[in-house]
């Protein structure tokens, strides 16, 4: 038997494993090194608390602890998560433990009776994932209110809108923006939804079998908040789903944020001049004098990479997995952790660019016209006068390339020369051949029309 040092009972020193019991050497310090936790899984440290004060009163109810015992047992949790932090074990649930029977003596070591640290990790992760969805929501929120406040600001800015980064129809800005607000409302739904499933307590699953106490996981359930007890022992200390599901629901969030923060590097070059960032949210060069760069939205662009990493690093520890717990699990917390951290911050990140940045409504509305954006609205016309669709496609092609040929813009045609193209061209021609006369056109359910744009924006703020 190792370890030397305190002992609470005969033969059982503080600071030897907990399982030293049946092992005649001391741990080779590589192994005890390589197979320990505690430097990133004390991060469950107030979970841990949390579960382990549910569970003396747990194990009150099922005749294990008098209640005097669980009051001292929950009066040293308490003292400790005072004390902030644990220094000493290979786990953050070991290191509690054995800063409780520092404090308590042998009472501090009946309170792991009937629970294993199989069923308490996975409690405390889901408790952890509770919070960080709750934190994630709210960030979301923000980054949808930042939209939607720019949106309104913006419901007359009219700018092109892109297929193939070419420059395709103009569109009204509020719906560019608002286009993102779609793709993070459906993100809080993903992680509402993910949390709706971890809204489980594995507690009382024990190693695997289902404790051998009394214990009644319902109310225990109840207890820690939640709204059910897993079905199955072997599920409930061997699922990391709810963990899989909130780094999925990251990495889409986080791939939304890419493409608007792409889209930002973009609007913000010369090259685009769509808008520009005030000097606080941009940095400059070491060598360059001249530059300001978007260092913080290309670094949101990059991370999200970052974050479908940490959801395929999870997919790949679970992957083969026989049932049911296994070590390979401590490996979903650096994962976890590292994805809620990373899309915490870059939500924060791009509320506040989208708060500053500042957008050119001429440079904007110049754009929009440039680039024959107007011809499908010639197609649209002639489409309308009972010229078959492909024809005035076809006809309305060769009006572009003469536009190209003669370096004009299609909205300089007088009625004449269109006539020359078409005797269908009449004189409400003019109605359609704006940018605000394209945009009420496209007057659909979803579509870039102000009066449809405005009812969308009513529609997010509600
Ligand atoms: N540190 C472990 C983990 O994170 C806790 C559970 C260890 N259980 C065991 N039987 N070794 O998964």
């Amino acid at each position: 038997m190792g370890g030397t040092g305190q002992a609470d009972v005969e033969g059982f020193a503080l600071s030897q494993q907990p399982w030293g019991g049946r092992f005649g050497e001391e741990p080779d310090p590589l192994i005890d090194e390589f197979t320990r936790s505690l430097e990133f899984d004390s991060r469950l440290f107030r979970e841990d608390i949390a579960g382990s004060r549910a569970w003396a009163k747990a194990l009150v109810r099922a005749g294990v602890l008098t209640p005097e015992e669980q009051l001292r047992i929950d009066q040293s949790l308490q003292e400790i998560q005072a004390e902030g932090r644990v220094w000493a074990g290979e786990d953050i649930h070991m290191a509690i433990e054995t800063r409780l029977r520092e404090k308590l003596g042998p009472l501090g070591g009946k309170l792991h009776t009937g629970r294993s640290r199989n069923d308490q990790v996975a409690l405390d992760l889901r408790l952890y994932v509770r919070a960080a969805g709750a934190r994630l929501l709210e960030a979301l929120s923000e980054v949808e209110l930042a939209l939607i406040t720019r949106a309104e600001e913006h419901v007359e800015t009219v700018m092109p809108g892109y297929t193939h980064t070419q420059r395709a129809q103009p569109v009204l800005l509020a719906h560019h923006l608002l286009a993102y607000v779609e793709m993070l409302r459906r993100d809080h739904g993903r992680i509402a939804d993910a949390l709706d499933r971890a809204d489980v307590s594995p507690l009382g699953a024990g190693a695997l079998a289902g404790s051998g106490f009394p214990i009644d996981r319902a109310e225990l359930a109840h207890d820690l908040g939640f709204g059910g007890a897993s079905a199955n022992s072997l599920d409930a200390v061997a699922d990391r789903d709810f963990v899989l599901e909130l780094l999925s629901a990251c990495s889409i969030a986080m791939i939304h944020l890419s493409r608007l923060c792409g889209e930002i590097v973009l609007w913000t070059s010369v090259e685009f001049s769509f808008a520009s960032l005030p000097d606080a949210l941009a940095s400059g060069s070491s060598m360059m004098p001249n530059k300001k760069n978007p260092c913080a939205a290309e670094l949101v662009r990059a991370k999200s990479g970052r974050v479908a990493g940490d959801l395929v690093n999870l997919l790949m520890v679970l992957k083969g997995l026989p049932l049911a717990y296994n070590r390979d699990l401590q490996e979903d917390k650096e994962a976890l952790f590292d994805g809620v951290d990373t899309t915490l911050a870059c939500l924060k990140v791009t509320a506040r660019l989208l708060q500053g940045l500042r957008f050119d409504r001429d440079v904007m509305r110049k754009a929009a016209l440039e680039g024959y954006t107007l011809a499908t609205e010639l197609a649209d016309y002639l489409s309308r006068k009972g010229m078959p669709f492909r024809d005035a496609h076809h006809l309305v092609g060769r009006m572009v390339a003469e536009a190209i040929a003669t370096h004009r813009g299609l909205e300089s045609f007088s009625l004449a020369e269109l006539q020359r193209f078409s005797p269908l061209f009449g004189a409400d021609i003019v109605d359609h051949l704006t940018l605000e006369g394209a945009l009420e056109s496209r007057d659909v359910l979803g579509g870039t029309a102000p009066a449809r744009v405005k009812e969308a924006l009513a529609h997010v703020k509600a």
